[in-house]
């Protein structure tokens, strides 16, 4: 086991480089599956959420070749088993992706259900739903998801709350069905659209992505392609966090500013000067943050993946903030882990209430799911002293080279393996 250990209390200053989406990469990824042609990803996030996926994908028949560490060949032509077992699909959310690609491969897909962070209940109803109008006979029997059918027809489907999972799922699963598929209360998030963009790349005519109607016209056939991954909004969005937290001034670059809408607005709220690039945005703040509401909503929303580092931030804030999760039933788990480095935050139910507190204190922190431990890591950076901060595999999940990267701001972060599995490891 591994874990993070920051010296915090100075500013973050300089540049960095922000990674491809992972949103976008575990639902393009799976979605190679549907090619009848060999597809170059480039800008491939390396984290492990993303080796998790090219794993299931040898699992499944089809050739992995990684041509540098964020681009790679996948030749799925051979790709012939459509099971997906629980040991392959551990701790990874978006193994229900492989259900809309397999389907809409072979009509046949048996997939383990997701894991990935635990924010409560996490249901794929909306996913079953969408298969279901599009003539798939869908079954849960010892433990699997099992979906088959004799071919797959264009349907209406309208989703009962607004879901990234079951949008992207309905898409893979229709653009080689037979006729048109209509989403309708369709998530509208940039990785929808960039899924959308990908698969039209190959041929694929889907309409409507980032609007709340998507419509997806059957093809027979979809070529190969190369295509580059939009650069993540989360990642950029977090190292912004961490600029305002430390009183910093970074410029991040390799971003479409578009997609941090939601995010500069609330830090210029909380005083932060935001300068906006092509593809770029610096970010200063010279002084204490001010307090500010936020509520966390689907695309353009402000994002939920967000939530746990904008609410650590407004922890050292002038004045009391509210925070309200708009998406999932239980994501204050962290909180817990805040009010030990002295943060003042009251928990009900989907809001926290938080008490700006002038200064977070060092103390050993768990990061309790991945965003989670994105603000443990910015809690650490601002707490004067030394923090450590484990369970740190939520963290690579989802974050490339986050040390190197706040290593090259300033930041003093090391990554330090525990000393239990030392023993272990020498006992091997
Ligand atoms: N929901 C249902 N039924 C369904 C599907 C979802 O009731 O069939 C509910 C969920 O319980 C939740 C809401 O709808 O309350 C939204 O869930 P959604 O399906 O949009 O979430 P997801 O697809 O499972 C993705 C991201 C999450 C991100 C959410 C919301 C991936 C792999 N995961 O999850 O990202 O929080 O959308 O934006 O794309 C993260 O990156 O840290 C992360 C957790």
């Amino acid at each position: 086991m591994e874990k993070f250990v920051i010296k915090g209390g100075k500013p973050i200053r300089g540049t960095v480089r922000i990674s491809g989406a992972k949103n976008a990469a575990v639902a393009i990824l799976p979605a190679v599956l549907l090619a009848d042609d060999m597809c170059v990803i480039e800008n491939l996030p390396d984290i492990s959420d993303v080796s998790a996926i090219l794993y299931v994908m040898r699992c499944l028949g089809a050739q992995v070749r990684l041509i540098n560490k964020s681009t790679v060949e996948i030749d799925p032509r051979h790709a012939n088993s459509y099971v997906v077992t629980k040991q392959m699909a551990e701790g990874m959310r978006a193994s229900s992706y492989f259900l809309g690609a397999l389907l809409g491969r072979m009509c046949r897909a048996r997939v383990a259900p997701p894991g990935g962070c635990n924010f409560g209940v996490r249901p794929i109803d909306q996913h079953i739903k969408g298969f279901e109008a599009l003539g798939a006979k869908m079954t849960i029997e010892n433990g699997m998801v099992d979906g088959v059918a004799p071919e797959l027809r264009g349907a209406s489907v309208y989703l009962d709350v607004v879901s990234v999972g079951a949008t992207i799922n309905i898409m893979l699963a229709a653009v080689k069905a037979k006729g048109l598929t209509v989403i309708e209360n369709a998530a509208r998030e940039p990785h929808i659209v960039d899924l959308a963009n990908f698969l039209n790349s190959m041929g694929a005519n889907i309409m409507g992505a980032g609007t709340g109607m998507i419509k997806i016209r059957g093809v027979e056939r979809l070529n190969g392609t190369n295509y580059s991954i939009i650069p993540d909004q989360i990642e950029a969005g977090t190292y912004m966090a961490a600029a305002v937290a430390t009183a910093g001034d970074i410029t991040i670059t390799n971003v479409t500013p578009k997609h941090l809408e939601s995010i500069v607005a609330k830090l210029r709220e909380m005083g932060a000067e935001i300068e906006e690039f092509d593809e770029a945005v610096r970010v200063k703040m010279i002084s204490r943050p001010k307090k500010c509401n936020v509520k966390t909503l689907p695309h353009p929303g402000f994002p939920t993946d967000m939530q746990p580092q904008i609410a650590t931030v407004l922890a050292i804030a002038e004045g009391t903030s509210i925070v309200t999760e708009g998406v999932w039933d239980s994501r204050f788990r962290y909180v817990d882990q805040l009010t030990l480095m002295g943060a003042d935050i009251q928990v009900d139910g989907k809001m926290a209430v938080i008490t700006g507190v002038s200064e977070l204190t060092p103390a050993p922190v768990k990061a309790v799911d991945l965003r989670a431990g994105a603000a443990m890591i910015i809690a650490g950076l601002m707490a004067q002293g030394q923090t450590e901060v484990e369970n740190i595999d939520h963290i690579d999940r989802g974050y490339e080279n986050i040390v190197d990267k706040f290593t090259a701001l300033g930041a003093d972060i090391k990554r330090v393996v525990v000393p239990d599995d030392m023993a272990a490891y020498k006992q091997a």
